[in-house]
């Protein structure tokens, strides 16, 4: 029986998705005999309503000097992380010599905006590659794991906090317990943190089950992080739901009483409740829902496949680690998979080994079909795209049901 990472209560595991390799473990030909696996699933707590993985995998195993997943490849999150520093701008650094953290910052997507307005900031990210390419464009960045010992070492080097922040990184803490001790500490009186993952209500709605891999193991809800919150002398004062990344909530927190709550918060957990977000039925149901998307896959590869098709993967996504591996596809249904990523290409996927191209190799000689991946940028993709659909290409689609798009 697995015990919750916040309540240590007894969760309900709700989906399995088989050996699963590390989701952005691209890896080169003489690795494949030592490559790791470990059980993929997740469950739900019907204490504090966390939805979560019923196995973690060691953050060392996933974050280091390869790490493959740079954000700035996506133009739409570029100008997404301008608007969210800008937002943080305008309501929380009106004070003398603002500074702001970050949380998972990356290559310095988001601190770069406040870099470029003198803002005083510091950047925390353990995989050195990623880190190196926001020190190299002079934004403030220490290769760090952050935890509460760390939040004492930047108290000491630079003081308090006005806002931290944190986007696509807090649902990978397990432990986020000793993140929230640092947090409290870190934080100014008025100082808030803001932190943005993918939502579980999304999750379930779209039937998105590629969001469960490694590096996410926490699912967040209002509901959940409200419960959270409060554990470590936090509140949560607001939630506004974001588009990006296939849906995700992005949630604000600050010591308990240092501000009004706002109504979006009874508002969304209202709406949580009234999808049964806290009750087990809906996660059942996403399983069978998650059963049929397999189905309905697998047998339109394997009948493109008898129809001589060309089919390749669009975007070596985190997320298609799960899809391929659950499903079961291999380099025999998909021919390749072109990424715009430097170091994952002439590398091979993880698990089933299906080569991974540069971009130019799809421009080069369009297939008859391409699975779509990176389904969460399906509008910037498909927008410059249109080459590939005026000479007869069509899309594969999986979210929120398999379809081809014309
Ligand atoms: P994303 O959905 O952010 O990945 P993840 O599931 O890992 O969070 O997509 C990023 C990946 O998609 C990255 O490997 C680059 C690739 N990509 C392309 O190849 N072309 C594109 O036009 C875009 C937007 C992404």
């Amino acid at each position: 029986m697995k015990k919750c990472f916040i309540c240590q209560k007894t969760i309900k595991p709700f989906i399995f998705l088989g050996k699963q390799p590390i989701a952005n473990g691209f890896l080169l030909l003489n690795d494949f005999k030592k490559e790791y696996f470990y059980n993929l699933g997740a469950g739900y707590c019907p204490n504090c309503f966390m939805v979560q993985l019923t196995q973690q995998v060691d953050a060392q195993k996933m974050f280091h000097e390869n790490y493959a997943f740079y954000s700035g490849t996506s133009v739409l999150m570029k100008d997404h992380f301008k608007e969210f520093a800008k937002d943080v701008q305008k309501k929380y650094l009106n004070g003398p010599k603002p500074f702001v953290v970050e949380i998972g910052s990356n290559d310095g997507i988001m601190l770069q905006n406040f870099s470029d307005w003198h803002i005083s900031h510091l950047g925390i990210e353990p995989s050195s590659n990623v880190a190196k390419v926001a020190k190299d464009k002079g934004i403030n960045t220490w290769c760090e794991f952050f935890n509460s010992k760390l939040a004492d070492k930047i108290i000491n080097e630079y003081g308090k906090v006005d806002a931290i922040l944190s986007a696509n990184t807090m649902c990978q803490f397990g432990d986020i317990k000793t993140i929230l001790i640092g947090v409290e500490k870190l934080l100014k009186d008025k100082g808030v943190l803001i932190f943005e993952d993918p939502y579980i209500g999304d999750i379930l709605k779209k039937t998105s089950y590629d969001q469960i891999y490694d590096e996410h193991v926490l699912y967040f809800s209002a509901l959940s992080v409200q419960n959270l919150a409060k554990k470590y002398g936090l509140e949560l004062i607001n939630v506004e739901h974001q588009e990006v990344h296939g849906g995700e909530l992005r949630y604000t927190l600050a010591k308990g009483g240092a501000y009004k709550v706002s109504s979006s918060v009874a508002d969304r957990i209202g709406q949580e409740k009234k999808h049964g977000l806290n009750k087990f039925g809906v996660y059942k149901k996403f399983r069978q829902n998650v059963e049929q998307t397999k189905k309905d896959l697998m047998e339109l590869l394997n009948k493109l496949k008898k129809q001589k098709k060309t089919v390749i993967g669009y975007a070596a996504t985190s997320k298609s680690t799960t899809v391929i591996n659950y499903f079961g596809i291999t380099p025999n249904l998909l021919e390749y998979i072109s990424d715009t990523t430097p170091i994952k290409q002439g590398k091979f996927s993880p698990g089933m080994h299906i080569p991974i191209k540069p971009y130019e190799t799809f421009k080069e000689k369009y297939p008859d079909y391409a699975l779509l991946f990176a389904w969460n940028h399906g509008k910037e993709i498909m927008a410059k795209e249109k080459e590939f659909i005026s000479s007869g290409g069509k899309w594969i689609v999986y979210v929120p049901k398999v379809k081809i798009v014309k």
